[in-house]
């Protein structure tokens, strides 16, 4: 049986697409330059209660204060971002003269901005956008700066929103969503609840384990998948019974970033499809929905 494309003879023809990504401990202080760089003049700060509290969002407005940039922080995010949310966060966008989306924090507010981002663009409702290849136009200059290692939207092609009217998840993919740049700082990570760690980083161990068993994985995905897959499984109990060691958390860090790069090329499978549905039907985080089904997928497809 050929499971990927390692142990397939032939080469077919895949592409591969990323952000421009700097890694480090301290690269959240680049902001301002690169900001600069996009000739950005009014900030459209997108983060999340949890985030302002740890003073993660604060520290980066205070960097581009410093750089006398204009910034708004947007702040109405649920942990399933809404497409409602998504839509006032459009207008207050549109109506604020914003040019640039900085997001800080989890899945939650980096997807949020990505999706207005492209409802700014193609002025839209973001449920008209749902599914591959439908956003027509770019959306304005995206900055992610991750503080959770797992969801790397801030490396990926895709934002998932949920329809709280219809009680469902859906997903907006499309080489548009991917962000301008991705500024992944591994510090940021100390400040996650040992719960939150687990979660999120069970959602970067089913990103590198579905990609890996997916279809469309190829030999420049498995190898982000297979690398991911060691540091997160190795390093993620660890951070979580140590949470302020920092080694700990780059190693999670960077196994979410190769696991986000190989998901986003190779797409998902049954464990985020199902985690989907069940995260919209009762709004419950998406890293424990996948922790929840990965063993009941795997039994099921192993055969
Ligand atoms: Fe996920």
């Amino acid at each position: 049986m050929e499971v990927n494309s390692i142990m397939n003879g032939s080469l077919p023809p895949r592409k591969f697409l990323a952000p421009e990504i700097i890694l480090g401990n301290g690269c959240r202080s680049l902001i301002g330059q690169y900001v600069l760089s996009l000739s950005g003049r009014k900030i459209f700060l997108i983060s999340d209660p949890g985030v302002i509290k740890a003073g993660w969002a604060g520290e980066v407005a205070d960097e581009l204060n410093s750089r006398e940039y204009d910034v708004l922080i947007y702040d109405k995010v649920s942990p399933n971002p809404r497409s409602a949310e998504v839509m006032q966060g459009a207008e207050t966008y549109i109506e604020e003269g914003c040019d640039v989306i900085v997001a800080v924090g989890g899945g939650s507010p980096m997807d949020c901005g990505k999706a207005i981002g492209a409802v700014v663009s193609n002025q839209c409702n973001v449920l008209e956008l749902e599914g591959v290849d439908e956003v027509a136009l770019p959306a304005p200059p995206i900055i992610c700066i991750p503080t959770t290692a797992g969801s790397s939207a801030d490396v990926s092609q895709v934002a998932v929103i949920s329809d709280e009217k219809r009680r469902r998840k859906f997903g907006i993919i499309s080489k548009t969503m991917l962000p301008d740049l991705a500024l992944i700082d591994p510090e940021t990570t100390v400040t996650m609840s040992p719960e939150l760690t687990a979660s999120t980083g069970m959602n970067a161990l089913c990103h590198a384990f579905e990609s890996y068993v997916s279809n469309a994985s190829s030999v420049m995905t498995d190898m982000y998948a297979l690398e991911a897959t060691k540091l997160v499984s190795e390093y993620l109990p660890k951070a979580y019974d140590d949470p302020d060691n920092i080694m700990f958390r780059d190693k999670v860090m960077l196994g979410s970033m190769y696991a986000g790069l190989a998901f986003s090329n190779a797409s998902l499978g049954l464990v985020h499809s199902m985690a989907h549905s069940l995260g919209g039907y009762l709004d419950s985080p998406h890293g424990e929905c996948n922790a929840q089904l990965l063993e009941h997928v795997v039994a099921f497809n192993y055969p």
